[in-house]
């Protein structure tokens, strides 16, 4: 594990690091090969569950999640998104990441920032819990999207923000939804690589829910870019599917016993 760590870590400054989400071991046997970190992101709620936020979502629903995810990986860093309320103190933090890092056997917890959370990614780190951190827009604390970092005062807290998480002990970053200028800035005063979701090529990495760059979502805000329309594609699978077994063309004496 230390040595997939130390290999993200030496990226920064050297190249970009490529990070997707993945939910089911079938994707994460193909990102496999392409990835660097594949994270099972707490975006299951929306994406795959239909849910309206991510505060619904449990630990025994990630860490599910993460063990089929996990058993479709050889090379890429396997990343939990830990839930809301499962790490809002030190004592539950320990308890609930432990518990995931066993049963999953990840390498690596995502904790969303509060601003105040710094003291929770120390004591996992001091545990041998390798952290990742997130600021900018954070689904699990923030009421309403909004792009973070858009004023000099903002840009300085967001700074001083991402510097305590590195400070605290996180391996990386994310900055979700940070205006461009803050995001370089961001990425140029830490010594950890930062992997931006609609914040900018200044990035050390990229991260973006997988869903959305197939077109199996139809979320489409601007900083996703949609790759392939697999939802055209199964469509017509499907189509064809139906036709053949109205039409009695399937199946044949090939696919029956
Ligand atoms: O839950 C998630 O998928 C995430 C990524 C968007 C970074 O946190």
């Amino acid at each position: 594990m230390k040595s997939k760590l130390q290999r993200i870590l030496k990226k920064k400054n050297k190249s970009k690091l490529v990070c997707l989400t993945a939910y089911s071991k079938n994707i994460s046997k193909i990102l496999d090969k392409y990835c660097d970190i594949v994270l099972v992101g707490d975006s299951l709620a929306n994406v795959l569950y239909g849910m309206k936020n991510t505060h619904e979502v449990t630990l025994d629903m990630m860490i599910k999640h993460t063990i089929s995810v996990k058993s479709g990986l050889k090379k890429s860093l396997c990343v939990i998104d830990m839930p809301l309320n499962s790490y809002s103190n030190i004592r539950l933090a320990k308890k609930n990441a432990k518990k995931a890092m066993k049963q999953t056997k990840c390498d690596a917890v995502k904790i969303e920032s509060n601003n105040k959370n710094f003291s929770i990614i120390k004591a996992l780190v001091k545990s041998n819990i390798p952290v990742m951190g997130h600021i900018g827009y954070t689904p699990q604390f923030k009421k309403k999207f909004k792009v973070a970092g858009s004023s000099e005062i903002e840009e300085k807290k967001l700074i001083t923000e991402a510097k305590r998480i590195e400070e605290a002990g996180a391996f990386s970053i994310v900055l979700e939804c940070v205006k461009k200028e803050a995001a370089k800035r961001i990425t140029k005063n830490l010594k950890i690589p930062t992997i931006g979701i609609g914040s900018s090529s200044s990035c050390d990495g990229q991260i973006l829910v997988t869903d959305d760059i197939l077109g199996l979502s139809s979320f489409k805000p601007k900083f996703i870019k949609q790759y392939i329309n697999l939802n055209k594609i199964i469509e017509k699978g499907i189509q064809k599917y139906r036709r053949e077994v109205i039409k009695k063309k399937f199946p044949k004496d090939i696919n029956s016993y």
